[in-house]
């Protein structure tokens, strides 16, 4: 049997912590990660992207939720494929986004939405569980699935570890508020 990893929940205070977070990310992402960003409606999946995007080099600028493209790519330190299932309907629809086609051991991936349509990911991904705990404030769980994606969740924990990020508090949790004219 495979051991998880005992990695603790994060807390992510404020959009610019998520930034940072992001960036730490970047920094430490290999060639073939895959990342399945799980979260409600302005959870912080796409700010999460933004900071990654950073943290590669890349042009966040043009960094925006891909919801209604389905695909972004953005070329920094490595390629990176950012993703939003939110839309697609149906398994058959992915292969005409050539989804399979966005996993390989070159590019790195972000999925937003990853929940929707699991058996369409790879099996070795690192899942990011974002919530709301207060307006400002998200909590981040973390799910390794596989050899490739405990590395890189090592590679997350220590160089968290090295900026200093806090882990779990115990602040109460609140609902997100609905943003209907977002979707
Ligand atoms: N700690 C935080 N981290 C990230 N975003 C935060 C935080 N606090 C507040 N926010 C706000 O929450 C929103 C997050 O939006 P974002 O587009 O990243 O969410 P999302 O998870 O991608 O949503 P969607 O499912 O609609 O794509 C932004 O408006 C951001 O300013
Ligand atoms: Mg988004």
């Amino acid at each position: 049997m495979v051991k998880s990893l005992d990695v603790p929940d994060l807390v992510l205070a404020s959009p610019q912590q998520t930034d940072s977070f992001g960036q730490t990310i970047g920094k430490v992402l290999r060639r073939g990660d895959v990342l399945a960003l799980v979260g409600e409606l302005g959870a912080g999946k796409t700010a999460l992207v933004r900071g990654i995007v950073t943290g590669l080099g890349g042009p966040v600028a043009s960094v925006t939720s891909p919801t209604f493209m389905l695909m972004h790519e953005y070329q920094g330190r490595l390629r990176l494929i950012h993703l939003d299932l939110y839309r697609l309907q149906r398994p058959e629809e992915a292969e005409s986004i050539g989804l399979s086609a966005c996993f390989t051991n070159d590019t790195v991936a972000a999925i937003e939405w990853a929940d929707r349509f699991p058996d369409l990911l790879p099996a070795d991904l690192l899942e990011v569980r974002l919530s709301h705990r207060t307006r400002t404030t998200r909590m981040v769980k973390f799910d390794a699935r596989g050899a490739r994606s405990r590395s890189l969740l090592t590679r997350i924990h220590r160089a968290c570890h090295a900026v200093g990020f806090s882990t779990r508090s115990s602040q109460p949790t609140t609902r997100p508020r609905r943003k209907a004219s977002q979707r």
